[in-house]
């Protein structure tokens, strides 16, 4: 989604926005712009594609204000090119917004009747009119940017400038996040504490509804949109600028984000474990044992993580479970009951559709759990118990480390929550927490195989259409394979239960067709193998991707790529690692853009 900086500085800020939104690249974009304000007069400076042309402008047209704002576009109404890159500006207001105004088509026609001419498609041009109006009603900016929130509906981060306001800057959440920087004489407004790292590491975090009124000395933040009452955000240590954004040697954030796992899965682990007792900890605030039921919801990457938790749950807790992806859960109306639990899994803390269902599940009076990688993103403060993943920032918009330390924290809980119910036997938990224990080697024993996933790469980047197969827990890492070779290298494919072969994907098989299928030796594996020899008879290739006794089994009559053997319990997160490689290989080999894929964002803040 959409990147925003801005800076009162002492000096030429235009530069240090655009290195700051540099930081926020990973979020993914289609376009950016700068506006700064010098002398009292605001201008600006925008450009389609990557922030390297809008620096090209810059160095062109440099700018030289001393405050300003910018923005990284992703776009949502109106095609990535400069007329609709942000800041939007009259001559006396600039803003830069990420997210969607849902009523901007009807708060459009107005001013177009009032005489507005509008330059460009966007939702966001609609404010900096809307402001103009309050502006010329003799309203000031302190008070326009109140009055005009409350006309909007829909989601929005909001940074803005105000002709003549040299030492003003008005900020404004509603659904999309939005932290403030606390400088030395200089004050900072970020979508994120990283991009905000290179000038301060003290954040202050708006809530929605709030609206903040920056100077250079500090700020003042009213809730209720800006009509409300003076409140105060804390101001927290931020350990953004500890964490390193680099690729390092590898080529891709994502190639360094799939070698890091096994490091920051043991770092999960050893948090979630108390790994000298061989018991997973009781997490603080959830009674496992008072819960008949427990609910699920996540999307993408996360919702697959949570798929898997599912079987865990079950079989481990003797826990129900309800789930469904973020977008319908709430809109499905499942009957919630009071009291219960419901656990969000997200990345980034920030998908609109998984907070939309967290406070759907807040309103029905559940507890809310979050399984997280970023402690302070509005889902983990919205949550009353938060089980943080520790897999450092994740920049390829691909999901990889984040998922098996997500899968990492949700098989200890699912752990903690069947002792705590008294249905798992302390050997039982003890045998399961050695299996976690040992994950790590076994994850760097299979990151080995990755000159063999290359090779296999080759080929299958000259597929058109890929399907993915599993049983039991395998099945949703099939989900999972299918989702991230689609998202990177463009290629269709489509994740299935193994036995749901027959009941319509084998008419997508012949020669042409790699069917790629994911089976650790277990009881469930003979019926795969009669799966497989089907989709052979029909000349499908198959890739088999198992362990020595899979293997041995199998017989040698299937293209192999044999893993580690394992428990069934971690089978998920090992799979995972070469579903990660085979996708990014071939994606390398088709020459996609691995960390930003087309039309992607690494947090979908708006529905
Ligand atoms: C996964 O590779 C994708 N980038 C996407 O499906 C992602 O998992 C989904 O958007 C959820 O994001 P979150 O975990 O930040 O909520």
């Amino acid at each position: 989604m959409c990147g925003i900086v801005g800076i009162l500085g002492n000096e030429a800020v235009a530069p240090l926005i655009v290195d700051a939104l540099k930081r926020l690249e990973y979020r993914g974009y289609d376009s950016a712009g700068v506006a700064t304000l010098e002398n009292g007069r605001l201008d600006r400076r925008r450009a389609p594609g990557k922030l390297r042309t809008l620096e090209e402008k810059l160095r062109r047209e440099p700018l030289s204000g001393h405050a300003g704002i910018g923005h990284t576009r992703w776009a949502t109404h109106g095609t990535p090119n400069e007329t609709n890159a942000h800041p939007h500006a009259t001559e006396r207001v600039a803003v830069v917004h990420n997210g969607i105004i849902e009523n901007y088509r009807e708060l459009r026609d107005d001013l177009a009747k009032q005489g507005v001419k509008f330059e460009s498609e966007t939702d966001t041009e609609t404010i900096v009119h809307l402001i103009e109006a309050e502006l010329n009603n003799g309203k000031t900016p302190e008070e326009s940017v109140p009055a005009v929130l409350s006309k909007l509906r829909g989601a929005f981060a909001l940074a803005f400038l105000f002709k003549g306001g040299d030492d003003l800057m008005i900020a404004a959440r509603r659904g999309s996040p939005l932290a403030v920087g606390h400088g030395d004489g200089e004050m900072y407004v970020g979508s994120d504490a990283i991009a905000l790292a290179p000038f301060t590491d003290r954040i202050s975090y708006l809530n929605d509804g709030d609206c903040a009124f920056l100077t250079r000395k500090g700020v003042t933040i009213r809730d209720k949109d800006g009509l409300g009452s003076v409140v105060e955000r804390p101001v927290q240590k931020s350990n953004a600028s500890a964490m390193v954004i680099e690729k390092g040697n590898y080529r891709h954030f994502m190639a360094k984000e799939i070698a890091e796992q096994p490091e920051v899965v043991g770092h999960t682990l050893a948090h979630h474990l108390d790994m000298s007792a061989g018991r997973a900890r009781i997490p603080e605030g959830i009674d496992f044992a008072k819960l008949d039921r427990i609910a699920f919801s996540a999307c993408g990457t996360a919702y697959y993580a949570a798929l898997v938790a599912r079987y865990w749950f079950e079989k481990f807790a003797r826990m129900p479970v309800d789930i469904d992806i973020a977008s319908e859960f709430r809109y499905r109306e499942p009957p919630l009951k009071e009291g219960g639990l419901a656990i969000l899994i997200s990345q980034s803390g920030e998908t609109a559709d998984t907070l939309a269902t967290l406070r759907h599940c807040r309103a029905q009076g559940m507890q809310i759990a979050s399984v997280v990688n970023v402690p302070t993103s509005t889902i983990a403060r919205e949550s009353d118990a938060v089980f943080p993943t520790l897999a450092g920032p994740e920049i390829g918009v691909a999901s990889t480390k984040a998922f098996t330390c997500q899968l990492a924290t949700l098989a200890c809980l699912a752990i903690a929550a069947g002792r705590a119910r008294g249905v798992l036997s302390a050997e039982d938990e003890e045998r399961l927490v050695g299996a976690l224990i040992e994950l790590p080697r076994l994850m760097a024993e299979t990151l080995k195989l990755e000159p063999q996933i290359e090779r296999l790469a080759k080929d299958f980047s000259k597929a058109q259409d890929a399907l993915y197969l599993g049983r039991g827990t395998s099945f949703p890492i099939a989900l999972e394979g299918a989702l991230k070779l689609k998202e990177i290298s463009y290629i269709h494919a489509e994740g299935y239960a193994a036995g749901e072969l027959k009941h319509g994907p084998i008419a997508l098989v012949d020669e042409k067709v790699p069917v790629v299928v994911i089976a650790p030796y277990d009881t469930l594996f003979e019926k795969t193998v009669s799966n497989m020899q089907e989709v052979a008879a029909r000349g499908g290739k198959v890739l088999l991707i198992t362990d020595e006794a899979g293997a041995k089994e199998a017989g040698g009559e299937f293209e192999t790529l044999i893993v580690p053997t394992s428990y069934a319990f971690v089978s998920p997160m090992i799979y995972a690692i070469p579903m990660q490689l085979l996708a990014y290989h071939t994606a390398v080999f088709m020459g996609t853009d691995v960390d930003q894929p087309r039309n992607l964002a690494k947090s979908v803040t708006v529905e």
